[in-house]
């Protein structure tokens, strides 16, 4: 009886570790994993939101690829205190900086689009993008890095760009923003 008695509490121990292991696993694990195919476009001028491309990447299991411009922008054309490339794009309706790569999208069912906000909105070569590749059957979620600024009004002017679209809120993340700002972003979408 004594035997009985202690060999059920060594099962019971054996148990209760294994079974303890087996939940502490899925609390480190916290990021929802999607089951649809996910890219993770993205536009980065100075680097900021290719790192953020990259972990939203990481963590969702995602494939990723960067939009290229054919001319790349120097930081004279970033300077935005002057007239430089960049603020002339964003005052011109009618401008749209060619794309180098080309981009497959087909297989993909959920677009992470990631991009700068310049001048309050997104870049210009994002509407090169939609004007190029065909979207209208993906669920875009956006995302952008930016000194301050939201993400709603290149949200806005996206969906009524394209209104067949369809679009989610998206957010705006800082380059400091930790691994829990990013997974809380993807549990959410
Ligand atoms: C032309 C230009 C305009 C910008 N306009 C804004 C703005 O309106 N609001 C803001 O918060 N940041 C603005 N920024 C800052 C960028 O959004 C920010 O540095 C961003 O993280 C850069 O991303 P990247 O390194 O991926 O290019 C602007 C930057 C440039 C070059």
């Amino acid at each position: 009886m004594k035997k009985i008695v202690i060999v059920g509490i060594f099962v019971s121990i054996v148990l209760l570790t294994v079974v303890g292991c087996g939940s502490k696993k899925e609390v480190v694990n916290e990021t929802k994993k999607r089951n649809d195919t996910s890219l993770v476009l993205y536009f980065s001028a100075t680097g900021t939101t290719k790192k953020i491309a990259e972990r939203i990447a990481s963590k969702s299991g995602s494939d990723i690829i960067e939009i290229i411009p054919k001319e790349k922008y120097t930081s004279k054309d970033l300077d935005y205190n002057e007239d430089c490339r960049a603020n002339r794009e964003q005052n011109d309706d009618k401008a749209r900086p060619e794309i180098e790569n080309k981009i497959d999208i087909d297989k993909y069912q959920t677009i992470y689009l990631g991009y700068p906000i310049w001048w309050g909105t997104n870049p210009k070569i994002i509407l090169t993008l939609l004007d190029t590749y065909d979207f209208s059957d993906k669920t875009i979620i956006p995302f952008c890095t930016s000194g301050s600024s939201g993400i709603e009004e290149s949200v806005n002017s996206l969906r009524k760009y394209n209104s067949k679209l369809n679009i989610k809120d998206g957010k705006r993340f800082a380059a400091s923003d930790d691994d829990k700002v990013i997974e809380e972003f993807l549990n959410n979408n």
